[in-house]
């Protein structure tokens, strides 16, 4: 069969998307891009806010019309708005099944049943048969995504993704060591490690690994030049993860480490578990051992019960700390969640989009202001694809930098010297001045 994906949502769904096309080429269907060319289209899907949820029924609304065109095109829906929502999922009569997020190791099986005609859901666990055996068809030559631990226990009292990815699990450190390996001998030489929490990393194993000891491990692999993570949870970041960053240069120095807001009244009704000083402290720790580090951070505006002094709370922080990159985010009650059952969503709609507006306003301004620091600099940075139209490809520094600059596409996957010339409150751009 030829069958084509579309992915929405976090790091975790393009991954997840990775290992179904992997196994599913395995057994011997073919991957397409055009949902038109397709006998099945699987949607990969995201709960977080009621937006990213409205992605999937827009998708629906066309595969439905796609299905009455040819009746026997498979849809499946798997991924995070699978879990939240199967049983309502399959009244739609264009989904054939529907599967969750810790099940995606069978979807070979589900698509044989599904061509059979069967419809179904399956919420079943069978995250243990992933594993670096797993196939995979990575979307980057040079750059692979390694998920270490599944799921989250936090709880935080807005967010779905306990609900929808279950407890924390992490993959035992042999088994992503012998993945990156692997892919050091395929010539990849960028590594994201992954997870809701990478900080949680091992707890669950009680064999003493942790994310700082498989960072280490991990730096053994020489081939391996840069090595990222993500999400770190504040609360979790410890001093040794701090040291280990701090003594290797290949470990990468942009650190995203989500505050979600800049108040301590806020972040107790968000049930974070550390106040605001907490969160500057460590970031004043972090900044200080690890030399040109930048740190990203994601904030949601608008939470129940947020006043203007709340929010600039929010602002003064942003300020203080001056990230490299913040996303933000108008909240948006989720089903089942905390603060959706106890709290009322009171913000009013204008009062949310100016206070993301104003915030997004603030970011560029800090942007541009430190991206001037740059200007005649030399920066190390490794190509990653092209810019459509001019000659030119993008790259990225070890914090994180988007660089611009004039090169051919072999220079791609390349690590080059830059001397920037001009900056944006986005990209910096410049020009190759050796390797
Ligand atoms: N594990 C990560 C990120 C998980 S979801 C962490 O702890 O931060 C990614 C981001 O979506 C969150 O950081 C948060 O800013 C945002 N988000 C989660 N639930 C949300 C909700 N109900 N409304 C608005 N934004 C939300
Ligand atoms: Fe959601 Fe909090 Fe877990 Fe992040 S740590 S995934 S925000 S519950
Ligand atoms: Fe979305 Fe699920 Fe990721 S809700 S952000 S796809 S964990």
């Amino acid at each position: 069969m030829k069958v084509a994906f579309r992915t929405f949502g976090c790091q975790m769904n393009i991954s997840d998307t990775e290992a179904m096309m992997g196994l599913l080429r395995l057994a011997g269907h073919s991957i397409v891009n055009s949902e038109e060319e397709a006998d099945a289209v699987i949607v990969n899907t995201c709960a977080v806010r009621e937006k990213s949820e409205d992605k999937l029924y827009g998708k629906l609304g066309q595969l439905k019309a796609q299905k009455k065109r040819n009746a026997k095109l498979i849809v499946g829906v798997c991924g995070c708005v699978a879990e939240k929502n199967s049983d309502e999922l399959l009244t739609h009569r264009e989904v054939s099944f529907v599967f969750g997020t810790r099940a995606i190791s069978r979807v070979a099986e589900m698509l044989s049943r599904a061509s059979a005609g069967e419809r179904f859901i399956e919420l079943g666990d069978f995250v243990d048969e992933l594993d670096s055996e797993t196939p995979r068809l990575r979307t980057s030559k040079h750059h692979a995504w390694i998920t270490i631990i599944y799921g989250c226990d936090k709880f935080c009292s807005y967010c779905i993704v306990p609900y929808t990815r279950g407890r924390e699990k992490s993959r035992r450190m042999e088994d992503i060591l012998a993945e990156a390996h692997e892919l050091a001998k395929l010539g990849y030489r960028e590594i994201t490690y992954l997870g809701q929490n990478v900080d949680s990393y091992g707890k669950d194993l009680g064999d003493g690994s942790s994310l700082a000891t498989l960072l280490k491990e991990t730096l053994k692999i020489e081939e391996i030049e840069r090595l990222w993570f993500l999400t770190s949870y504040p609360r979790d970041f410890s001093d040794e993860l701090i040291e280990v960053i701090a003594s290797s240069e290949r470990i990468s120095r942009s650190i995203h480490l989500p505050v979600q807001s800049g108040s301590d009244r806020i972040l107790k009704a968000m049930n974070r578990g550390y106040t605001r000083e907490y969160f500057l402290n460590l970031t004043r720790r972090v900044k200080e051992r690890v030399q040109d580090s930048s740190l990203s951070t994601d904030i949601i505006v608008g939470f129940p019960g947020e006043t203007d002094d709340d929010y600039n709370d929010t602002v003064s922080l942003i300020k203080e700390v001056r990230f490299e990159r913040v996303n933000l985010a108008m909240y948006s009650p989720r089903e089942g969640t905390l603060s959706a059952r106890k709290l009322a969503d009171d913000v009013p709609q204008q009062v949310k989009t100016k206070r993301l507006n104003d915030l997004l306003a603030l970011q560029k301004h800090i942007n541009r202001e430190e991206n001037e620091k740059y200007i005649d600099e030399v920066l190390d940075v490794i190509g990653e694809g092209k810019i459509k139209g001019n000659g030119k490809i993008y790259g990225r520094t070890m914090n994180n930098k988007i660089v611009i600059y004039e090169a051919d596409l072999d220079k791609i996957g390349v690590p080059v010297k830059i001397r920037i010339e001009s900056v944006s409150a986005g990209p910096l751009y410049g020009e190759i001045v050796g390797r």
